[in-house]
This record gives C-alpha cells, structure tokens and sequence, in this order.
C-alpha cells in the first residue's frame, strides 16, 4: 500500500500515541465499565532479615531420653546468644521427648531449634562409635553452611554468670577449643563441650581417614589440626578459661564432667571448697548433679590425663 508521503509523521503519531495509552494508562481510565483494584502486599519492600546466622550451629546429639535432657537445653538456648541457631540430632524416643515441652515446641515452630533423627548410618552409642561418625567428612558437610560448630553433651554447662559469651571466643578465630587437658598443653581439649571450625576439619578430613580404635576424635582431630599451617589453635592455659573438666579455674565459661557424667576429675571436685565455689559461681550445673554423688563416693580418682598430648 502506498502513502503519501506527508502522511508519515501522522501515521507514527497515532501508533505510539496507541502505545502509550495501553502500556502506562489504566484501562479504567479510557475503558467505561473497568475497575482497577490495587493489591496491597504488606511486606512487600520490607525485607526480614532472618534473626538465625547461620555461620553458627549449636549441637547436641542425644539418643537417651534422660531427665535433665528438656531443661539442659532449654537452658543452652538461652546463654547461647540469640543467633545462634540450635539442632538436636536424636532418636526417635529422644526427639518425642523433648517434644513434650511446651518451650521445645515454640523453638521448634519459630526456627530457633530443629529436630532431625540421627542418620542410621551414624553410630553414637559407645566412645568408638561416636569418633567414628565425628571424623566422617560428611558428617560435617550436612552441618553446613556452618563455620562455628558448638558441640555440646548432656554433660556439659554454660554458666549464666560468665563474663564472656561463646561470640567472645568466636572472635579469637579458634579452629578449635575445648575443656583444657592441661595448663601446659599446646592445643588440644575436650570435645563433649567444644567449638570448632568447620572449614579446617573438612580440610584434615578430605585428606586423611580414622582408621577404627585409632585415638578418640578430639584427641585424632586435634593432633591434625595442631600441624595444619592455617589452624589456630587455643593452648591449654587459654582453654582453662573455656571449659572446666579437669583443670581448675574460678570462673570459665562452662563445665564439662567428663567422658559422659563417668568421670568427674579429682582435681576439680574432689575438695568440697573447690565444689562450693563452683556451685556459687554457677548453680546450673546442679542440673547434672544426679551424676554426682557416686562419683564423690568413688572419690573422683580416675583419671585420663597421662595419656593426653603435650
Ligand atoms: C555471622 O557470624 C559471623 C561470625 O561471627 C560473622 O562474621 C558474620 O558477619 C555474621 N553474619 C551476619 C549476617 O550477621
Ligand atoms: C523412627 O520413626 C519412624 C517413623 O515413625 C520410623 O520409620 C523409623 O524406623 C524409626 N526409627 C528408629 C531408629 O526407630
Ligand atoms: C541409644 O544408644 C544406646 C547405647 O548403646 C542404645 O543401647 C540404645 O538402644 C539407644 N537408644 C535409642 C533410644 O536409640
Ligand atoms: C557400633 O556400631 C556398629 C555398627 O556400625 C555396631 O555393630 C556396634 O554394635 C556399635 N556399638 C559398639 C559398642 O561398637
Ligand atoms: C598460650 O598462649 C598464651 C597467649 O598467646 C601465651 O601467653 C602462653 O605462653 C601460651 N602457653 C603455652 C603453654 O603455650
């Protein structure tokens, strides 16, 4: 079809005059009979920010349905600071356990807590067993995006009226630190109540495997790490600070009693003074009294210290 040439100009006009009114003028406007509804998203531009970092994971692996187990970490969750997100790795009959409480379950429902079974084919029933699944390297790659592992036992502590917080040692960048083996110790503790890195076991672990009966996971995991260039790791008078097992020191951060409630050290427990002042300093630890009388009646002499690295 032919124009004249002069119609052009008027032939554009009328095509993106056309544009327009359909791409940026409301059909209710130009339409008789249209109704424009306006939908109303409340969040919408609000951004909520999750209130978990997930860089951090606290973890308790439990398949017993102790007594003491609701109130231990109920008590955990409220010294951990807010952030840090908790997961209870237990047993069917543990996990309907704590369960039951009525606080268990608001964490559960606002994400602070998840319950998940232990994997089947990772064993936690006996010192071997535990080792074993706590060398694997995929044990700790389902724990990611965690960085900051806090392992904690039923066994285990943190007290309300410590001066630091778990963030504190978070801080000073530790590949590892646990209750201190002793005062003179180059790196090493307990790994019943323990923060750890998670990027520096995967690299001692995609490199190197735990052969069975080999030494117990924190003491194989530490002698690794303790010659890997880019860990660092707390020293035994450092770790003092950390956690109480058998070294003592007025006022740590937390206790740990040791090899599952077995043991309690001598050193620590055996003079009533002593016991005194840390039922003074942190009365909690009375959760995991039911542990102890027999233990002072044993007068709390076993002990696993000679063995440990230096
Ligand atoms: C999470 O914690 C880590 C370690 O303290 C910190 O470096 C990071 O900035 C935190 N992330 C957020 C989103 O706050
Ligand atoms: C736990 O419960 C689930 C579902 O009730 C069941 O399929 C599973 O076999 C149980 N696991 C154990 C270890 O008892
Ligand atoms: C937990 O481990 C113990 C210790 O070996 C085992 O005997 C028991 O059957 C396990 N309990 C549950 C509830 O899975
Ligand atoms: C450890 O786990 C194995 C299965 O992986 C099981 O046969 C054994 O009974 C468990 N218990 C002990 C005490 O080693
Ligand atoms: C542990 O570290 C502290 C602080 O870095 C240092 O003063 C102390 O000498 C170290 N102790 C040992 C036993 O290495």
């Amino acid at each position: 079809m032919l124009v004249p040439r002069n119609w052009g100009p008027i032939l554009s006009f009328i095509f993106f005059g056309t544009l327009t009114l359909f791409l940026f003028i409301e059909p209710s406007r130009v339409l008789p009979g249209t109704i424009s509804v306006e939908i109303l998203r409340p969040n919408h531009g609000k951004h909520t920010p999750s209130p978990y970092n997930e860089t951090k994971l606290a973890l308790l692996i439990e398949n017993r349905s102790q007594p003491h187990l609701t109130p231990l970490l109920l008590h955990f969750m409220s010294v951990v600071p807010p952030e840090w997100p908790f997961l209870f790795l237990g047993s069917n009959e543990s996990i309907a356990h704590i369960q039951k409480s009525g606080p268990i379950r608001g964490y559960i429902s606002n994400g602070k807590l998840s319950v998940r079974l232990i994997p089947e084919d990772m064993k936690v029933d006996s010192q071997e067993n535990l080792s074993k699944t706590m060398t694997r390297v995929d044990f700790y790659k389902m724990l990611l995006p965690a960085e900051w592992l806090f392992i904690f036992q039923t066994d285990s502590i943190i007290c309300a009226n410590s001066r630091v917080s778990l963030n504190d040692w978070v801080e000073r960048g530790f590949s590892w630190v646990g209750a201190s083996w002793g005062q003179d110790t180059k790196y090493g503790g307990n790994g019943g109540f323990n923060l750890r890195r998670v990027s520096h076991l995967l690299e001692v672990l995609t490199h190197q495997n735990r052969h069975d009966g080999e030494k117990l996971e924190d003491w194989w995991l530490t002698d690794r790490l303790g010659h890997m260039p880019n860990a660092k790791m707390a020293n035994g008078t450092e770790e003092m600070e950390f956690s109480v097992e058998k070294i003592p020191y007025d006022t740590p951060l937390g206790y740990h009693t040791g090899w599952g409630g077995k043991l309690l050290m001598s050193q620590v427990w055996k003079e009533r003074a002593q016991r005194e002042q840390i039922f003074e300093y942190c009365p909690e630890i009375k959760i995991l009294m039911p542990m102890v009388p027999n233990r002072e009646a044993q007068g709390c002499e076993k002990d696993i210290s000679s063995s440990f690295p230096s």
